[in-house]
């Protein structure tokens, strides 16, 4: 169970290290001014039906009620220590799991957790002024939960390095909540996070495709020989699944809402709805192809010295290491990579060691295929001809072996002119913002839903629908 008693709820004694506590009490209230300055704009009165952690045993550690915001409890939460666990891969496979950070690994390791730690607050911060949009109370609820859930995956790495890596540890810690999402001197680490998300669209986007780079890499974070790192990932991978479902059915609902209507209307042309108030098919796919292209460089090179090196010295392991078939050391084994020579997309094999960050990025694209493969059930069952296709794996890259490439959707290498000329037909436009924008307006009434998306499957905890989600008062 989770100690609610303490300031800082915990299930990891912090009580008995007064050391630790007292430097993280000294934090906390840093972190709550960051949520006040840069969290959900205008939330401070609400009351919102959150689920906050309880116990991180498998079964019911979520508790729903109301809470104001401000007064949601973020903690640290581990999953149970295995006394028994192995490290599972690379030079230190089948030693026991470190509790603490081997001497040789500790810059590595403690990059990897900051980088990890700056994605996090950098969500919160480009989703601050969604709510204010929110199509219902149900969609402004799912937004405040990923929102609160982001801060506590802050809370999850600032404790690894405050409990772990001393001052320098603390000093990390308090530039993550420096680094601003899009700021032009002190921006956020990685590129994805720090475009815009300007509204909902882009919103369920970037829950679809950029969280789900987070449970990629808290996946194979889970496996590091660090355990602390491994029991901290896991329990935050459990709270990750409902932002991919927010991602997930968020879009979902606006493609069925957009089919609906084509469907009543008798339009075929992918291209049309926006005189019906919905978001036409064309612009979605336009807004596929760019949230996936943008996620697709968080994977790092596709051939990295870097990943190897994760790798062999037992920091990061390959997504669901334990279900590869192999010796766990990639001694000798290749992988396929993409190039482009002589100006063809060409396969190329490589050291599988070398290549793991295209491996991870390979499992995420099947996952995401699947994803596309659900919502291309909602036009075909409305009769509607369409079909949404992810984009080349070169497609608008700006990190990896594609970088600098002028590559089509379909994966033809074209030059700058060429693809600047279809830029336009592939990536969202200023004109696409403005007109999602517009349709952007907030619904209050318990139940309805704005026009341009349908009411989902179903609510919240068994909560009906038309549940009264966020409170005013
Ligand atoms: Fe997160
Ligand atoms: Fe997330």
């Amino acid at each position: 169970m989770i100690d609610y008693s303490e300031r800082i709820p915990n299930n990891v004694d912090l009580a008995s290290d007064k050391t630790l506590q007292r430097a993280l009490e000294r934090w906390q209230p840093a972190f709550q001014n960051w949520w006040s300055d840069t969290g959900p704009v205008n939330t401070k009165d609400l009351q919102v039906y959150l689920r906050t952690a309880i116990s991180v045993e498998r079964d019911g550690w979520a508790n729903f009620g109301y809470v104001r915001m401000p007064d949601y409890r973020w903690g640290i939460f581990l999953v149970p220590r295995d006394e028994s666990r192995k490290i599972a891969f690379g030079d230190h496979q089948g030693e026991a799991a470190w509790q603490d950070v081997p001497g040789e690994y500790r810059s590595t390791l403690r990059r990897i957790i900051v980088t990890q730690g700056d994605t996090e607050p950098a969500s919160v911060e480009q989703q601050k002024k969604l709510g204010l949009t929110a199509p219902s109370l149900y969609d402004m609820r799912n937004l405040f939960q990923v929102n609160v859930e982001e801060g506590r995956h802050l809370w999850a790495m600032v404790y690894l390095l405050h409990r772990y890596f001393g001052r320098d540890g603390r000093e990390e810690a308090e530039f993550l909540l420096e680094r601003r999402s899009g700021h032009a001197d002190n921006p956020r680490i990685l590129g994805a996070f720090n475009e815009a998300t300007p509204h909902w669209l882009s919103f369920f986007m970037f829950a679809f495709f950029t969280d789900r780079d987070g449970k990629f890499q808290l996946a194979s974070l889970a496996e590091s020989g660090f355990d602390p790192l491994s029991r901290t990932c896991r329990f935050m991978l459990t709270e990750e699944a409902h932002h991919l479902f927010v991602g997930e059915s968020g879009i979902a609902r606006t493609i069925q809402r957009t089919c609906e209507v084509m469907k009543e209307h008798g339009i075929t042309d992918p291209a049309e709805g926006r005189q019906f108030g919905v978001i036409d098919l064309n612009t979605m796919q336009r807004f596929i192809n760019f949230h996936y292209s943008v996620t697709l460089d968080l994977y790092g090179s596709d051939v990295s010295s870097n990943a190897a090196t994760y790798y062999t010295t037992g920091l990061k392991g390959r997504y669901e290491e334990s279900k590869q078939n192999d010796d766990h050391k990639l001694t000798s084994q290749e992988y396929t990579v993409h190039e482009v020579v002589d100006g063809k997309v060409v396969e190329k094999n490589v050291p599988a060691l070398n290549a793991l960050n295209a491996k991870l990025r390979d499992d995420y694209i099947k996952e995401v295929q699947g994803g596309l493969d659900r919502w291309n059930r909602i036009p075909e069952k409305l009769g509607i001809p369409f079909r949404f296709a992810l984009p080349h794996v070169g497609f608008h890259r700006k990190i990896g072996t594609m970088a600098g490439q002028f590559i089509s959707p379909d994966g033809g290498v074209t030059t700058e002119t060429e693809w600047n000329s279809h830029r336009d037909e592939w990536l969202p436009t200023n004109g696409d913002h403005q007109y999602v924008e517009s349709l952007m307006g907030r619904v209050l009434e318990p139940g309805k839903f704005a026009n341009w998306i349908a009411a989902p499957a179903r609510g919240i905890n068994n909560q009906p629908i038309e549940f009264e989600y966020v409170r005013f008062n």
